[in-house]
């Protein structure tokens, strides 16, 4: 169990002492308790949320006021984890909504607020962390772009996609961000980025070399079997451990 709260600094001391950070998603207090008490210092709450719990096909359904009821839910667990929130699509497309949008994840209870994209949204991130809201940037696969790119593709095997992702990574660092997702960029690109910039990077399906990882909690926990990451090795395989429970209990009551 973590034995003091979690802060954006700790976060970022853990990079300075070369521990590797461990992040889960969390989208409701049973989830949230549970990881803060197997002592995950950095839960989020995603907006995968969408597609593993509210079973829509991918991230670009996800509202503001979804968002809002999850992080309220996750924060009722008062987790010594820093715990995170999502904004959604299209909830940051100007400044002011970015700002706006930030500060009612921070009124439902999220300590820090988490945005796709790089220099394209640089404005946006720029007044979140003026407004004194603590930042995590989220480069590489965009799981929000993924109609207009027509699947969840890997970033950075081309050299401009390469160099693209490392001048957005500086330049996400410069603004202040206390640490930053790389998903699914290639794990040469993904190392380099996390040796050239101070801030933490967190991981996945971007290899090993990343200072942190995180997972959806389903994909680990085998929670949400009609689909199945490459990159994840499930550590559990819930959804058979539901259904044989299930199974027991009506087998139990004579149901057929
Ligand atoms: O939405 C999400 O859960 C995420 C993480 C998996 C990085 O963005």
């Amino acid at each position: 169990m973590n034995s003091a709260k979690v802060t954006v600094d700790s976060i970022r001391a853990m990079k300075n002492r070369g521990e590797k950070i461990a992040a889960l998603t969390a989208y409701d207090f049973p989830s949230a308790k549970l990881l803060d008490e197997a002592g995950v210092p950095f839960l989020l709450v995603g907006d995968s949320v969408g597609m593993v719990v509210l079973g829509y096909p991918d991230t670009t359904h996800v509202t503001m006021a979804e968002m809002e009821h999850h992080v309220r839910a996750a924060a009722r667990a008062k987790t010594n984890a820093l715990l995170g929130g999502d904004l959604p699509f299209k909830s940051y497309d100007t400044v002011a909504d970015a700002v706006v949008n930030a500060k009612r994840l921070v009124a439902a209870g999220a300590e820090f607020v988490k945005a796709e994209g790089g220099r394209e949204i640089l404005p946006q991130v720029q007044a979140i962390l003026a407004a004194g809201i603590p930042f995590c940037g989220h480069l590489g696969m965009l799981p929000q772009h993924v109609l207009e790119e027509g699947g969840y593709h890997i970033k950075g095997k081309r050299d401009d996609e390469h160099q693209k992702l490392l001048e957005d990574a500086k330049l996400l660092a410069a603004a202040g961000v206390f640490a930053m997702v790389l998903e699914l960029v290639t794990p040469p690109v993904a190392k380099e980025i996390s040796e050239k910039i101070s801030v933490p990077t967190i991981g996945i399906g971007s290899g090993p070399d990343c200072d942190g990882q995180i997972l959806v909690t389903q994909d680990l926990t085998g929670s949400f079997p009609w689909f199945k990451p490459r990159f994840v090795k499930p550590k559990a395989n819930c959804a058979a451990e539901i259904k044989s429970a299930v199974a027991a209990w009506k087998n139990e009551i004579g149901a057929r």
